[in-house]
């Protein structure tokens, strides 16, 4: 079994570790640093810094998953480990620029994840020039907690940040959206709440385990003339509407991702 050392386990770190754990991981076969870990975490050997690894500990993947401001001056003590395969988690931060802190030599993929992956359905784009082994070894750690798709020109994680891992706050805000539209039209707001709430969930339920496109479940709901053709016709107007909004928006994260890449 695969030696796992884990770097960093806030939200996104503690999301890998339970899915880790759920896949059933031995705990003797991960070892966690984390700067406010009291000896074990989830029952894991837990480690302040890296200079408190124990040498028996021999790392096969490193995962990085601190913030991406503080990645410069973390990396380099891990270089010491340089026959294990480093997945990266953090934002921004190019495998040019994680080998420039962990030595030229070493094997690095960098991932984008996102939060579903607390609850298991994130989704993680994954970048890095490594053999099949150690690239299906990064792919089942992320696998825990989602779905992992693969891409070979890195210069499109700026898009893939700006869609997936921002993603699910555009969701969250369609529903406060929605749950505010709800309240004007005349509803009290807890049940605007709620029904926002449940119907985005239920939606995204429904388009997860349909075979059908999100364009075809859309069709499935709206009837010529009716109440769902009436909004769909605000929603889906040529300038206002919400498909040039999203790619505004969207444009507008790729953009912010390319001045912070590093
Ligand atoms: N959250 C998201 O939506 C999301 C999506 C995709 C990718 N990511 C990436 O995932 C990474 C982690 O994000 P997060 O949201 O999980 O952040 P987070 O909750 O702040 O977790 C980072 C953890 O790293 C710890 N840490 C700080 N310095 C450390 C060190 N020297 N060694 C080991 N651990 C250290 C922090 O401890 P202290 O709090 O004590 O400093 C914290 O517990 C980031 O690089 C981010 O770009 C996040």
């Amino acid at each position: 079994m695969s030696k796992i050392l884990l770097v960093g386990c806030g939200k996104m770190g503690s999301a890998l570790l339970a899915g880790w754990l759920e896949q059933g991981i031995a705990r003797e076969d991960m070892m966690v640093v984390e700067p406010s870990a009291v000896g074990v975490l989830l029952g894991i050997p837990a480690v302040h810094g890296d200079h408190e690894i124990p040498d028996s500990f021999i790392p096969d993947v490193v995962v990085l998953a601190v913030k991406p401001q503080v990645m410069a001056e973390v990396l380099p003590p891990y270089g010491r480990f340089g026959d294990a395969t480093f997945l990266s988690i953090a934002a921004g931060k190019t495998v040019a620029f994680l080998k420039g802190h962990l030595g030229q030599g070493c094997a690095v993929v960098r991932a984008m994840p996102n939060t579903p992956a607390q609850v298991g359905r994130g989704v993680s784009v994954c970048v890095g020039r490594v053999d099949a082994a150690r690239a299906e070894l990064c792919r089942s750690l992320l696998a825990a907690v989602g779905e992992v798709e693969w891409i070979a020109d890195e210069a499109q994680m700026d898009a893939v940040t700006a869609l997936s891992g921002s993603g699910p706050a555009y969701v969250f805000l369609l529903a406060e959206a929605m749950a505010q539209a709800g309240v004007r039209a005349g509803l009290p707001e807890d049940l605007a709440t709620r029904l926002a709430r449940a119907t985005i969930a239920g939606s995204g339920e429904l388009l997860a385990r349909s075979r059908e496109t999100a364009a075809q479940l859309r069709a499935n709901v709206t009837s010529p003339g009716g109440t769902t053709a009436a909004a769909l016709a605000v929603l889906m107007d040529n300038q206002a509407g919400f498909p040039g909004l999203m790619a505004r928006a969207v444009q507008a994260a790729a953009a912010r991702s390319r001045e912070l890449a590093g």
